[in-house]
């Protein structure tokens, strides 16, 4: 099933509001992607942005990376935090060469089997990278999808079956427009509809938002960050 009623109104918003990422562009390599994702794990966009550019100039491909030995990687990731990072990073980067001929796989199982990649990171490079139709579920995703389909101001504290099902209700069917309505919901999460302070004046949605239409009731669980 496809809920086209909240595609269109994200995806024209998208188009008008998107920021310019070089991770977003098409002439990002799944390579590239990889890494994006990797450091947007944990880091904030401002700070990945230079850390990005400086590692593709120096590894462009995974087999650029392979031939290292893995405390070059560990030294260019910086200040970025969580270095195991760059460890996994380093380390894919061999299993991509080794297993894969240095192309990063495509297939969500193939993808999953790489160090630190978890079932995120796979989803959104399935289909960011390669236009594979996946439900891509991260935090903004799932906090958006909380408050304009099931009315809460959070989503549960750890994933469930029920919100993966909801989001993949939600996907369009053909996979590129599938990959743009992923990363468009996400987009609405970073910069409209955000943890604390949502600015409903702005958002394409706030006419379906079950949250909003039921007057934005309060979370009353225990203290979380959102
Ligand atoms: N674009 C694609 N993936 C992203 C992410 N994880 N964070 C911000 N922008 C993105």
């Amino acid at each position: 099933m496809h809920e086209p009623r909240y595609a269109e109104p994200v995806l024209t918003w998208y188009a008008e509001h998107a920021r310019d990422l070089p991770w977003r562009r098409p002439d990002a390599s799944p390579w590239a992607v990889l890494v994006s994702e990797i450091m947007l794990q944990q880091t904030p966009v401002v700070r990945v942005l230079p850390a990005y550019e400086a590692w593709l100039t120096r590894w462009p491909t995974p087999a650029d990376l392979a031939k290292e030995p893995p405390g070059e990687a560990v030294r260019a990731w910086g200040r970025l935090g969580y270095p195991r990072r760059a460890l996994n990073l380093h380390a894919s980067a061999r299993a991509i060469t080794e297993r894969h001929d240095g192309v990063v796989p495509a297939d969500y199982d193939e993808l999953r089997a790489l160090p630190g990649v978890g079932a995120y990171t796979a989803a959104a490079v399935a289909s960011f990278a390669y236009r594979r139709r996946h439900a891509v579920l991260d935090t903004n995703v799932r906090r958006v999808l909380a408050r304009v389909v099931t009315g809460v101001e959070y989503p549960p504290k750890t994933q469930t079956t029920a919100e993966v099902r909801v989001a993949e209700s939600l996907l369009p069917e053909d996979p590129p427009v599938a990959a743009r309505w992923s990363v468009a919901i996400m987009e609405l999460g970073a910069l409209v509809c955000t943890a604390r302070s949502p600015r409903c004046a702005d958002c394409p949605l706030v006419a379906e938002c079950e949250w909003r239409l039921a007057g934005k009731p309060p979370y009353d669980g225990p203290p979380r960050r959102g």
